[in-house]
């Protein structure tokens, strides 16, 4: 089961920020950025055996508030590989849908093999564009996209 972090507490924060250090490594999210998205974007963990094992963050986007922006989604080590990833970001994706998010976007390093599996073969994200060097040099990313409305649910679980 999902859940939407909605105050700053210590236990929740540390936590997130050692999954994202082992997931992304400096490049995780830290206390700084954690606080705007819980305060005004959404963050959802989730728990195995009461253990947070895994989050995804969303903000909304400025042009287009139907649509959200899925910052990031990590998992611990420990736990990849099982269907995890795929439970988080779909009962993510009815959380967003009851709050009238019509569609999620993102952007993936087009070698993360793992993450484009899961984006776009198990909850069919569609690839929309590329960003060359979005991060630097030599660092692209995949532009993917999903309409919440054509999203069937019950096609993952
Ligand atoms: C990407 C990530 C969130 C996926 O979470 P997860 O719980 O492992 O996801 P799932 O188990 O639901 O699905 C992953 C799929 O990729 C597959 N996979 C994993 N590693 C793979 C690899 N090296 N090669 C091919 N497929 C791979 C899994 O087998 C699974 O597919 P399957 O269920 O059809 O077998 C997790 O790997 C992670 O936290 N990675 C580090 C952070 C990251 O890259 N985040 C995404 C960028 S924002």
């Amino acid at each position: 089961m999902i859940e939407l972090v909605k105050t700053m507490n210590p236990e929740i924060i540390e936590r997130i920020v050692e999954i994202e250090a082992e997931a992304f490594g400096p490049g995780g999210l830290n206390v700084w950025y954690l606080e705007p998205l819980i305060r005004h974007g959404r963050v959802y963990i989730y728990r195995l055996n009461n253990e947070i094992v895994g989050l995804v963050n969303y903000m909304l986007d400025w042009d287009n508030p139907k649509k959200a922006y899925m910052v990031g989604v990590s998992i611990s080590k420990e736990s990849r590989g099982q269907g995890i990833g795929a439970k988080l970001l779909t009962e993510s994706f009815a959380a967003l849908t009851k709050e009238t998010i019509e569609e999620v976007e993102l952007t993936v390093d087009p070698n993360n093999v793992a993450a484009v599996r899961l984006y776009e073969k198990k909850l069919g994200f569609l690839a929309t564009g590329f960003k060359q060097d979005e991060y630097g040099k030599g660092e692209g990313r995949l532009v993917m996209k999903l309409l919440l409305t054509n999203f069937a649910e019950k096609d993952v679980m």
